[in-house]
């Protein structure tokens, strides 16, 4: 049985397993949240030019999330050192902030969490550098139409695998491996939090979606096999066959009729090219 707890200001916000559905307080904090995520991914895409570091960006978004008054969930979670995710080509998710410059060819995920009023916006965009070959930017599209078909089905009635399959079956249909080990999440007040959101499953399984749920979406496709691995520092996680693989997230809200997404881009840099 899913257990689900109606959000009232005094509700715990420890992570009790148990799904919140958010009132409106909580949908006007997410979209602030979700608009300065915004906001930060589109600062980023006039620097994302072959030359540019990864420990650049990240201080670009760390000045940039700061200076708007917000916090970097990422800085100091669990022992994590920076303010953003950059995972180059194979490399799935959790890519460190560092030396490396961006080169043309690469396909470039950003992933970033601001938190602002306590309210976690959580969103990633993948970036296209310089010239990209025809193969990857076709991994990109795909990957980016899997996201915006799991959130056409996130509505009430439906259930979470319902969001699952919708984002298999088009990955599966162009022979891509739907990564398996990491997730989407429950998001809010907490940045990991109840349900998880998995990108493979069955129609009709899964909890229910609810008005008031506010989670994310963001499938990890790899051209090749869905496995990955973890690097010797804990947090890179690769193609285990090498292939590239490309990411998109946005935090959504279940709504009476649909979801909200509240990470849309105000630029309209949603889908690359930008
Ligand atoms: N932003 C990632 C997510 O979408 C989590 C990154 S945690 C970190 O859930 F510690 F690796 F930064
Ligand atoms: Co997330
Ligand atoms: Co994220």
């Amino acid at each position: 049985m899913t257990d689900y707890v109606t959000m009232t200001s005094d509700a715990p916000i420890t992570r009790t397993g148990a799904i919140k559905l958010h009132g409106p307080d909580a949908f006007a904090g997410m979209h602030k949240a979700g608009r300065l995520c915004a906001e930060t991914l589109d600062m980023l895409a006039a620097h994302m030019v072959p030359g540019v570091t990864t420990g650049e960006i990240d201080r670009l978004i760390y000045d940039f999330v700061t200076a708007a008054g917000a916090v970097p969930a990422t800085l100091g979670y669990r022992g994590y050192g920076y303010s953003s995710c950059i995972s180059i080509n194979h490399v799935v998710c959790h890519g460190i902030p560092g030396d490396k410059a961006l080169k043309s060819g690469d396909i470039v995920n950003v992933d970033v969490t601001p938190i602002v009023d306590g309210w976690h916006g959580d969103s990633s965009r993948m970036y296209l550098i310089g010239d990209v070959p025809l193969k990857a930017r076709r991994l990109v599209d795909v990957t980016y139409e899997c996201l915006m078909l799991g959130i056409e089905q996130a509505k009430p009635g439906n259930q979470m695998g319902d969001v699952a399959h919708a984002i298999q079956r088009h990955a599966e249909a162009h022979r891509y491996g739907v990564v398996r080990d990491f997730c989407g999440h429950g998001v809010g007040r907490l940045f990991h939090d109840a349900p998880e959101v998995v990108h493979v499953g069955k129609p009709g399984t899964g909890p229910e979606l609810k008005p008031g749920m506010i989670f994310t979406i963001e499938p990890m496709i790899n051209i090749g096999r869905a496995d990955v691995k973890l690097l010797d520092d804990g947090w890179t996680a690769v193609t285990r066959d090498r292939s590239l693989s490309a990411q998109f997230e946005h935090s959504v809200g279940i709504t009476e009729t649909g979801c909200e997404i509240f990470t849309l881009s105000p630029a309209g840099f949603n889908r690359p090219p930008y």
